[in-house]
């Protein structure tokens, strides 16, 4: 629903400025709130009081408006804003905006917010194939940021090739899909595990393994940002807490099993991203193991936290980082670990797997069914799998009224 919304509109300096007026226009007719802020260069394609005149309000231009006392300051649009578009966004404010350079109003208000930011490109087309834009492009997206891709065509320039801003309904569209989407888990409560956990073999050493986290912290800030309660089970990470979530630290594979146990009480989907230790030593030896010829551990297995839950009704999902035969393995874990979804993926493969932030995944359904994604950063991917556990929670309260 955009209706209500408090909506940022960045445009920046490029031929298609004039398109941000219609979709200022289009996003007040759907009863949003819209506040321009313009870059000094979209000044010399349009006047602010085009904007001024379909949003009946102030148009911020400079950073430090001394003129017009009705302005809102850049850091309070900022922060009361739900989201920010920028459209269009030339190569130059998408290099600005990926590098947090904070010299203009927009860069400003972008820095001050935390709002989701949709980002509307419109550039020549060697500019968006350029590798700086596809850098920047890439370092908006890692932070979360929706990048959309522009259009094809000719351009005001009579170049012919990809560059053109998508069209004002379909950036509406993807604001409202947006929107969307921040509503879907509200009243939710979602549990996810990250990291690997650690096993001690002396109060010095330990047991543990290459796992990061980031794809665990991925899908609790994804699902926080679409209104669940999140409670995140995490063992040592390599990046930092999401905010609004709450965070219990755990080390051993056990400790980690009973966290899970006593936060899914309430929950109604677990995703378990963590890569608990299978094994722990049978024993802690007491003090430091000194140095000495040759040293063996016996090793004990751990529970199998997620098969050790199936009488549990809520939503699960695991993940299988394989580094062959990555379908079948994974078909013989949904099975095996009775879940409703096994997020595969080989950790062999370029670009996917521990400490990247992209993963090339597949899903591998109950019933055999097998969906294959392509390279997506972890963010990207944690929305598919919250559009999927969405999508199951709604069947289940179809099928089983009273099961949640
Ligand atoms: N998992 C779990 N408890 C464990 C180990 C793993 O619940 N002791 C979960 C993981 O969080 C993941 C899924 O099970 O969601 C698959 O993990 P993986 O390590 O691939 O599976 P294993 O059963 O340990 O199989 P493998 O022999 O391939 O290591």
């Amino acid at each position: 629903m955009i209706a209500g919304r408090r909506i940022v509109l960045g445009v920046s300096g490029s031929i298609a400025a004039f398109k941000g007026v219609a979709l200022a226009s289009q996003l007040v007719k759907a009863g949003a709130s819209v506040d321009v802020v313009m870059t000094p260069s979209a000044r010399r394609f349009i006047a602010p009081l085009s904007f001024r005149a379909i949003t009946g309000r102030p148009v911020l231009t400079e950073l430090w408006d001394e003129e017009s006392s009705d302005a809102i300051g850049h850091v309070a649009l900022g922060r009361a804003a739900d989201l920010i578009v920028i459209a269009p966004a030339t190569a130059a404010t998408i290099a600005r905006l990926a590098h947090g350079m904070a010299d203009d109003a927009l860069g400003a208000t972008v820095l001050a917010s935390s709002a989701p930011l949709l980002i509307a490109p419109a550039m020549e087309p060697h500019m968006w194939a350029a590798a700086a834009t596809v850098e920047n492009v890439t370092i908006l997206r890692r932070r979360g940021a929706i990048v959309m891709e522009p259009g094809e065509g000719r351009l005001a320039s009579g170049q012919i090739g990809r560059g053109r801003l998508p069209e004002p309904e379909e950036i509406v569209d993807a604001i409202a899909r947006e929107f969307e989407r921040e509503q879907d888990l509200m009243g939710r409560h979602v549990v996810v595990t990250a990291g690997g956990t650690r096993e001690a073999i002396d109060p010095v050493r330990f047991i543990g393994n290459r796992s990061s986290g980031k794809m665990g912290v991925a899908v609790a800030e994804q699902a926080r940002r679409r209104g669940a309660r999140v409670t995140l089970i995490h063992g040592p990470l390599q990046v930092a807490l999401p905010a609004g979530v709450e965070a219990v630290a755990v080390e051993s594979t056990r400790e980690m099993e009973e966290a899970i146990h006593s936060a899914v009480r309430t929950a109604s989907a677990l995703v378990m991203a963590a890569a608990p230790a299978d094994f722990r030593p049978s024993a802690i030896a007491g003090q430091k193991i000194k140095r000495r010829a040759s040293v063996t551990l016996d090793l004990v297995p751990n529970p199998d936290i997620l098969a050790r839950l199936a009488d549990w009704r809520g939503i699960k999902v695991g993940f299988a980082a394989e580094t062959d035969d990555v379908i079948e393995n994974a078909r013989a874990k949904v099975t095996a670990k009775r879940v409703d979804l096994i997020v595969a993926n080989d950790v062999s493969e370029e670009g996917s797997g521990f400490g990247t932030d992209t993963n090339r995944v597949t899903f591998v359904f109950p019933d055999g069914r097998v969906e294959s994604r392509p390279l997506q950063t972890k963010s990207a991917v944690a929305d598919d799998i919250l559009d999927l556990i969405v999508g199951l929670l709604a069947l289940k309260e179809v099928v089983q009224p009273s099961s949640t």
